[in-house]
């Protein structure tokens, strides 16, 4: 694949069903246990408290997708799942996406969002840090293969 321009502008939109193969095959590259499947992703995209978003640029119509959790009742959204094409990282695209799902979850009147990282995850949390997220609790064995994880909140204005 030709680089990609690190001035593209990225745009974020509702995934569709056409994009289940760029969906599961980013999944499979980017994570090595505790991924979502075919069925999961077919599921999210039809469901009323799940959003899954797909950024893209120019004529690459997917460079990454963002998974955002709406649990009924709960005033907060979860940002449940993030992972960009390994070619198209550092370029803002990651920002894009957690900015989007930020703005989905202002839409549903969420005042928060939450998510859970791995506190080996250096670039996640460099990212999540630098757009707002606090720190708000740890969890032992989190991830399939024993992994902890961080906890993040950012409140939504
Ligand atoms: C974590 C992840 C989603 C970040 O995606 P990304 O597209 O690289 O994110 P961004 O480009 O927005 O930000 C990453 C870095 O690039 C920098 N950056 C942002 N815009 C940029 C631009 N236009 N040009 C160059 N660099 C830029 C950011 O400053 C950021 O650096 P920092 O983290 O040191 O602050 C990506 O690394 C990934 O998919 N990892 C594997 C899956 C994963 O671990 N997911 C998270 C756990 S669920």
């Amino acid at each position: 694949m030709t680089p990609m321009p690190a001035t593209a502008a990225v745009r974020v939109r509702r995934a569709e069903l056409s994009d289940l193969d760029d969906l599961v095959a980013l999944e499979e590259q980017s994570f090595a246990g505790d991924r979502l499947s075919r069925a999961q992703y077919r599921r999210h995209l039809d469901s009323e408290s799940a959003q899954v978003l797909v950024a893209s640029a120019n004529h690459r119509r997917f460079l990454g997708t963002a998974v955002v959790f709406f649990r009924k009742g709960s005033g907060a959204a979860r940002l449940y799942s993030i992972a960009t094409q390994a070619e198209a990282r550092g370029k803002g695209v990651g920002s894009a996406l957690i900015e989007a799902a930020e703005q989905a979850a202002r839409r549903k009147r969420r005042s928060a969002l939450r998510l859970e990282v791995r506190t080996d995850n250096d670039a996640a949390i460099r990212l999540y840090e630098r757009l707002g997220y606090q720190r708000i609790g740890h969890y032992a064995s989190y991830y399939e293969d024993g992994a902890d994880a961080w906890r993040y909140e950012k409140a939504l204005d």
